[in-house]
C-alpha cells in the first residue's frame, strides 16, 4: 500500500467519522427538543386536567362518532350537505341526534360546538378573556383586511373604540341618510313589474346605506352598473372567504297584522323613528326572523388559555367541561334559537307574536342574532332602522304584495340555503308586485 493511498484511506475515515458525529449530533439535538416538548407537553396535560378538577370538569357528554380515519367520513357528508344548501339543516341533525354541546376530533384537531345558551354566555361575556378569533384574520384579509372584524386585542380594542363613536353619534341623527338609497331601491322595484325577488333588493340596500355610512360615498348599486358589480362580487368574495373559513335574507316572511305600516305612515315618505316606534308588529316580525334565520348562523372563538365551559361534561351533559388552550369552540345561534326546550313545542314556526306578552322575558342568552358581550354588533340598531325603514317603505308602496301564485312552501329549514358567512335563501324571495 502506498503512502498516498494510506493518506486517503485515513483522510476518509476521518470524513466518516465527523459525519457520523454531525448526525449523532442532530439526532441528539432533535430527540432533546422532542423530549423537552414531550415534557412541556405533559406537564401542561396534567395542570390543565388538574386545573379541570378543581373547576368541577366532567368528561364531554356527547362526542360525535366517526367511521372513517380523521373523520373524513363527516367531512364529505359536510361538503355534501354543503353543495345542496343544506348544511345548518345537518347540523341541526347532528345535535338532536347527540345533544346540545358536542366533542368533535376532525382532521386530528379537537374541538366543541355548542347551542347551549350557558356556553355562548361564557364565550361571549364572562370568559370572554379566554377566548379569540383564532385564524379568522388570515382567512378574511384578503376580502376585507385588517380592521375590527378581524382584529383581536388592543388593535380590536382601538379599532372598536374609533367606530363606537361614530354610532353613537349616529343614534341621535333622523334615518335621512337612509332615503336616497331606500328610493332608489323603491325605483328598481318599480321598474321591474310582476314577481320580483326581494331578496337581492334589499341586499343591496344594505350594501349601499353601510358604504355610504362607513366611506362617505355609496356605491349606489342601483344606478350604476359598476354598483350592481360590485354588490355581485361581493357576494362571491363572501362565499369564497366562508369556504376558506371552513377549511381551518333574511328568509323574509312578513305576515301582515291588519295595516300597521300604512295606518302609521299613510302617504307621508319622510319616515322616522317616531314612526317606526309606533309599528310594534313590525318590530317583532323582525324579531322572528332573525331568530329563525340570523344573519351570522354559526360562528366559533378559540381557547387562549385553559379554561372551563360551564355545561357539556358528564353524563346528562350538565356539568362544566374542560377546553384546553388552541381547542375551537363552534356556536350556532341559528340552532339554539330553535330549541324546542327554550321556545317551545312551536319553535320551528314563524310566530312574531310569541314576543309579545312575557312568555320569553327569561330569554336572555338563548337570543343572541347580534352577538353578545364586548363584541357586539355595532351596527344593531343601524340593521333594524334601515331593515324597518326599507320594508315600511315597500309595503307602502305596494299595498297588495304577496306570494306569486304557485310559489313552493316549504318547511321553515327545509329551504335550500346560501351560506357564505351569512345566511341568505338560496331560492330568494320571491313576491307579486302589484
Ligand atoms: C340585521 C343586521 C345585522 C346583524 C344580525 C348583525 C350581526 C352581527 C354579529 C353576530 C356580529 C358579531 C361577529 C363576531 O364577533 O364574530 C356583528 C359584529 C359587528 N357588526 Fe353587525 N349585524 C348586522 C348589521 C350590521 C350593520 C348594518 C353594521 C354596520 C353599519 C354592522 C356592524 C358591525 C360591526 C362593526 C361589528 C364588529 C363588532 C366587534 O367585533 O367589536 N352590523 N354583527
Amino acid at each position: 500500500m502506498s503512502v498516498n493511498s494510506l493518506g486517503e484511506q485515513g483522510e476518509s475515515t476521518y470524513k466518516l467519522t465527523k459525519i457520523t458525529s454531525l448526525w449523532l449530533l442532530i439526532i441528539f439535538i432533535f430527540c432533546s427538543a422532542w423530549a423537552h416538548r414531550y415534557t412541556i407537553k405533559t406537564t401542561k396535560y396534567r395542570a390543565d386536567i388538574e386545573f379541570g378538577k378543581r373547576n368541577g370538569c366532567r368528561p364531554p357528554a356527547f362526542v360525535l362518532s366517526y367511521k372513517w380515519p380523521f373523520g373524513l367520513d363527516v367531512v364529505r357528508r359536510g361538503f355534501k350537505a354543503g353543495r345542496q344548501g343544506k348544511l345548518l339543516a345537518l347540523f341541526g341533525w347532528y345535535f338532536g341526534q347527540l345533544g346540545p354541546t358536542v366533542e368533535l376530533t376532525i382532521l386530528g384537531g379537537t374541538g366543541f360546538a355548542t347551542m347551549d345558551p350557558e356556553n355562548v354566555e361564557t364565550l361571549l361575556s364572562t370568559g370572554f378573556d379566554d377566548f379569540h378569533l383564532g385564524r379568522r384574520n388570515s382567512a378574511m384579509k384578503a376580502m376585507i383586511g385588517d380592521g375590527i372584524f378581524t382584529q383581536d386585542g388592543p388593535a380590536w380594542k382601538h379599532s372598536r373604540e374609533l367606530l363606537r363613536r361614530n354610532f353613537v353619534r349616529m343614534q341621535y341623527q333622523n334615518l335621512e341618510g337612509f332615503r336616497e338609497h331606500t328610493e332608489n331601491m323603491i325605483k328598481a322595484l318599480q321598474d321591474s313589474a310582476g314577481i320580483v325577488d326581494l331578496q337581492p333588493f334589499f341586499y343591496r340596500l344594505t350594501l349601499d346605506t353601510t358604504i355610504a355610512m362607513i366611506l362617505g360615498q355609496s356605491v349606489e348599486s342601483f344606478r350604476h352598473e359598476l354598483g350592481d358589480l360590485f354588490s355581485r362580487s361581493f357576494d362571491r368574495a363572501s362565499s369564497v372567504t366562508a369556504q376558506r373559513l371552513r377549511l381551518g335574507d333574511v328568509y323574509w316572511a312578513y305576515v301582515p297584522k291588519g295595516c300597521e305600516v300604512t295606518s302609521v305612515l299613510g302617504d307621508d315618505k319622510d319616515i322616522t323613528r317616531a314612526h317606526i316606534q309606533r309599528m310594534p308588529y313590525l318590530h317583532i316580525v323582525l324579531k322572528e326572523t332573525l331568530r329563525l334565520y340570523p344573519p351570522v348562523p354559526l360562528n366559533t372563538r378559540f381557547c387562549k388559555h385553559v379554561t372551563v365551559l360551564p355545561r357539556g361534561g358528564g353524563p346528562d351533559g350538565l356539568s362544566p367541561m374542560l377546553v384546553r388552550e388552541g381547542m375551537p369552540v363552534a356556536y350556532s345561534v341559528y340552532h339554539m334559537q330553535r330549541r324546542e326546550d327554550l321556545y317551545g313545542p312551536d319553535a320551528a314556526s314563524f310566530r312574531p307574536e310569541r314576543w309579545e306578552g312575557s312568555e320569553l322575558v327569561d330569554i336572555k342568552w338563548a337570543y343572541l342574532p347580534f352577538n353578545g358581550g364586548p363584541r357586539m354588533c355595532l351596527g344593531k340598531d343601524f340593521g333594524l332602522m334601515l331593515a324597518s325603514y326599507g320594508i315600511a317603505r315597500v309595503i307602502q308602496t305596494f299595498p297588495n304584495l304577496k306570494l306569486p301564485p304557485g310559489e313552493k312552501w316549504e318547511d321553515l329549514g327545509a329551504e335550500r340555503q346560501h351560506l357564505t358567512i351569512v345566511l341568505s335563501n338560496a331560492d330568494g324571495c320571491k313576491v307579486l308586485l302589484e
